[in-house]
């Protein structure tokens, strides 16, 4: 037996996040309560009702929905391993479960469209960079049921732009592309198949895949000899049919009745296997990083077991959108209500301090304590620190009194007053 003097000791081990993921630290989270108030009330004012779905699902959802031959579902996907033998992965995406949540709770005999939103964390294993995270957060807006109306596909992109404007972001590109239906898009593929097997030898080597797994992603590749091949590509628009044609120009009609610009983009296709007719995503001018993207998707909802039912959605990426506030320094949070600062000196104040805040808070005043520190110097030190414009001073005799001193931080000057009539004189002070 080793001696215990020679027993190797544990390694100390400092835990950090799980690589591609982050901690949402207090100091950041009044800005996230901004954005999903934001996403919140833009939902609300177009009448999106909340849903939430699990952050586990099986895999087949998304292997079916998103499409087994897309990044998303062959490299990206974390898969949980529970003691049940069902392949359970984190969602990677909110659409394919709004679907699934559907379907499942007979949301067809509702009045349609049946209008989704949602907001949570998603999980893409994929290799960190700037703006792309293994546990992102997205808001969804999803439009499920009714006509396959191009008014819908219209105010679903409305829907994204409002939600950016309400943030200060005005200067989103809006790229706009159509990707044909069930009919138009076997005769485009074939054509597009043509182009690119007279040119294998030139594509990359995800290309090369790409012709027999996904060839309309042969369009969105980012490799430069892929983007130089593209530019005489048979393009999408040329060959829809009537239906889709007219569907994607009245999609474009809408827009222009709301004034909102659009870019048509040809390459745009969509790295998810679900879209149909439009597809559309809300990028950057400067980066054309994709802050929102979405699209229609008439045939997912049979596809995941419901009856043949027409569909549109867009979600938004919330962490980059932050990062864009904090990068443009957006002035998007409102002022916060300044806080009192409670001082109490004594026994009894302090038993009686957590009353006196009850007060403060049925009087609507935001108040800020240090109930666990004694001395009143330390006390006023941390209510300077905290910037408090009133400091509450709470001592014996005022608990005996019932009263409480109110004191201006900044001039010195200081009033006793009831406690019974404090928040009102508070707030004439504020
Ligand atoms: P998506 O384009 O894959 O679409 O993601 C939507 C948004 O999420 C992106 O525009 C981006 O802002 C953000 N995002 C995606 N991946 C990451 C990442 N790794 N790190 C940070 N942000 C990321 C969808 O997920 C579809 N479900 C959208 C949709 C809704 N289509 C119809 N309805």
């Amino acid at each position: 037996m080793p001696s215990p003097q020679k027993k190797k000791t544990e390694p100390k081990k400092d835990f950090q996040t799980p690589r591609g993921m982050r901690d949402i630290l207090p100091r950041m989270q009044y800005i996230w309560e901004k954005v999903r108030k934001t996403a919140k009330d833009i939902g609300g004012y177009y009448n999106f009702s909340r849903i939430e779905t699990p952050i586990v699902e099986y895999a087949e959802l998304f292997e079916r929905g998103v499409g087994k031959g897309t990044d998303i579902v062959e490299k990206e996907m974390f898969t949980v391993h529970s003691k049940s033998k069902d392949r359970l992965v984190m969602r990677p995406e909110g659409t394919a479960a709004c679907v699934r949540a559907y379907n499942e709770h007979g949301m067809s005999h509702l009045s349609q469209p049946v209008k989704l939103y949602y907001e949570g964390p998603m999980f893409r294993h994929e290799r960190p960079q700037a703006g792309r995270w293994r546990q992102h957060y997205q808001v969804g807006y999803e439009l499920l049921g009714g006509e396959s109306d191009p008014i819908y596909d219209a105010q679903i992109i409305l829907v994204a732009v409002r939600f950016f404007e309400e943030l200060k972001i005005n200067d989103l590109e809006v790229r706009l592309n159509s990707i044909g239906c069930k009919t138009c898009r076997p005769p485009y593929i074939k054509e597009l198949l043509q182009f690119y097997r007279s040119k294998k030898k030139e594509l990359c080597v995800d290309c090369k895949n790409r012709l027999t797994a996904n060839p309309l992603r042969l369009l969105d590749c980012k490799q430069e000899a892929c983007i130089a091949l593209r530019v005489s590509a048979p393009i999408f628009v040329d060959h829809l049919c009537k239906d889709c044609n007219d569907h994607f120009k009245a999609v474009l009609e809408y827009l222009e009745e709301l004034h909102l610009p659009y870019v048509l983009d040809h390459y745009l296709v969509r790295g998810l296997d679900y879209y149909s007719h439009t597809v559309f995503e809300l990028v950057t001018q400067e980066g054309k990083l994709s802050l929102a993207g979405g699209g229609r998707y008439n045939y997912l909802i049979e596809l995941l077991g419901g009856k043949k039912t027409p569909a549109v959605g867009v979600a938004i990426g919330l962490d980059r959108t932050i990062d864009l506030i904090l990068e443009r320094k957006l002035k998007v949070i409102p002022r916060q209500r300044p806080k009192v600062f409670l001082i109490c000196v004594g026994e009894l104040a302090k038993k009686r301090s957590l009353t006196l805040i009850e007060h403060l808070r049925t009087g609507r005043i935001d108040v800020q304590e240090s109930l666990g520190k004694i001395s009143l110097n330390a006390q006023l030190k941390s209510a300077d620190k905290h910037g408090a414009p009133i400091a509450l001073l709470f001592g014996q005799k005022e608990a005996f009194e019932e009263s409480v001193i109110v004191r201006d931080m900044k001039t010195g000057a200081q009033e006793t007053v009831p406690i019974a009539k404090m928040a009102d004189i508070i707030r004439k002070k504020l």
